[in-house]
């Protein structure tokens, strides 16, 4: 573990996780390698993942300079293990234009055998009392009227829903794959999302000049410059589409940055100007959806 002059050690001397090796540190840019570390291991040597590491990391320098930490680590005797991403909503270009609102982004601890020694609670404890006592000093002297924490699955050790459900967030509204947790205000759903709405699917409503925007023989897949899976799984998207359609122009879209993933919400990829939800990775629903565009033609 590299040494960081002024990180604060948040775990009590005394605790459970304490007494187990576990230290939760804030994540400044000479940690950024750690932070790293957490969710890649032999990847690095992959291109395109390295690609994605390259990415986070210019993104990760860009928001923690504007706003400071805006990640924790959890080490495990020393061992970067585990690792919680937040940051302000309206720290992005495209935040929708509210103040005030904490996003959680995601809480992962890597390796299996490191699961369930209390690095993610460690890391939540630790975040929660920061929020609370107005200490996070990415949001430092401003009120948190609420926190939102999108939730994805991954298959891998206990969700990220469940983990959050035992720390007191609760679940938005069907449809919004985010989960919530007031502090000093009342949540808000995402503006995009109508009342009654079951499904991102239902938004924005046929007929809406947004559907018209991507040319047939177009198609967006989104990424997001946080994660460098999310890259990966980009890039492994536009290659099905390119396979399934080669004459089909593919575009990867930095969703942080570019307002067009703002105009199709929760949607993986944009084909012809149909948004497709299926994440790549799981199963064939992303072909499928891909399949029914190519088949069908845009509405
Ligand atoms: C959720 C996750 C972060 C928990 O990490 P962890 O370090 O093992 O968590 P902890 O040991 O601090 O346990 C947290 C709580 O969950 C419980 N828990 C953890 N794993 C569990 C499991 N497999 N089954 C049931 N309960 C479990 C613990 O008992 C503890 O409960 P408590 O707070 O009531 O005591 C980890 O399982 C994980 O990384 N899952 C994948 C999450 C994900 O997909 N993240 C996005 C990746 S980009």
């Amino acid at each position: 573990m590299k040494t960081s002059p002024g990180v604060m050690t948040v775990s009590d001397s005394r605790s459970p996780e304490a007494q187990r090796g576990v230290v939760v540190r804030d994540v400044t840019p000479d940690l950024f390698d750690d932070l790293i570390s957490v969710c890649s291991k032999t990847q690095l040597k992959d291109p395109v993942h390295a690609e994605g590491v390259q990415i986070k990391r210019e993104w990760l320098t860009e928001v923690t300079r504007a706003n400071g930490p805006i990640a924790k680590l959890a080490y495990l005797d020393g061992k970067p293990a585990a690792q919680l991403m937040f940051y302000p909503e309206d720290a992005g270009p495209q935040a929708p234009g509210r103040r005030d609102v904490l996003v959680l982004y995601c809480v992962f601890t890597g390796a299996p055998e490191d699961r369930r020694h209390g690095l993610a609670s460690s890391l939540l404890r630790s975040f929660l009392e920061e929020v609370r006592a107005g200490k996070l000093k990415s949001v430092a002297g401003r009120r948190v009227r609420f926190i939102r924490a999108p939730v994805f699955e991954t298959g891998e050790g206990l969700s990220m829903a469940e983990l959050y459900g035992r720390y007191g967030f609760s679940r938005g509204p069907e449809g919004s794959f985010e989960m919530y947790r007031e502090v000093q205000g009342t949540y808000e759903p995402p503006s995009s999302l109508k009342a009654g709405s079951t499904s991102p699917k239902a938004v924005p409503p046929t007929g809406d000049r947004r559907w018209r925007l991507l040319p047939v023989g177009r198609a967006l897949v989104f990424y997001t410059p946080h994660c460098q899976w999310s890259y990966v799984f980009a890039e492994r998207m536009a290659a099905v589409i390119r396979e399934m359609s080669p004459k089909h122009e593919v575009l990867l879209v930095d969703a942080w940055r570019d307002p067009a993933a703002g105009d199709w919400p929760g949607a993986q990829a944009v084909v012809d100007g149909i948004p497709i939800y299926a994440h790549v990775a799981e199963g064939d629903g992303f072909q499928s959806e891909v399949a029914a565009v190519l088949k069908e033609g845009p509405r």
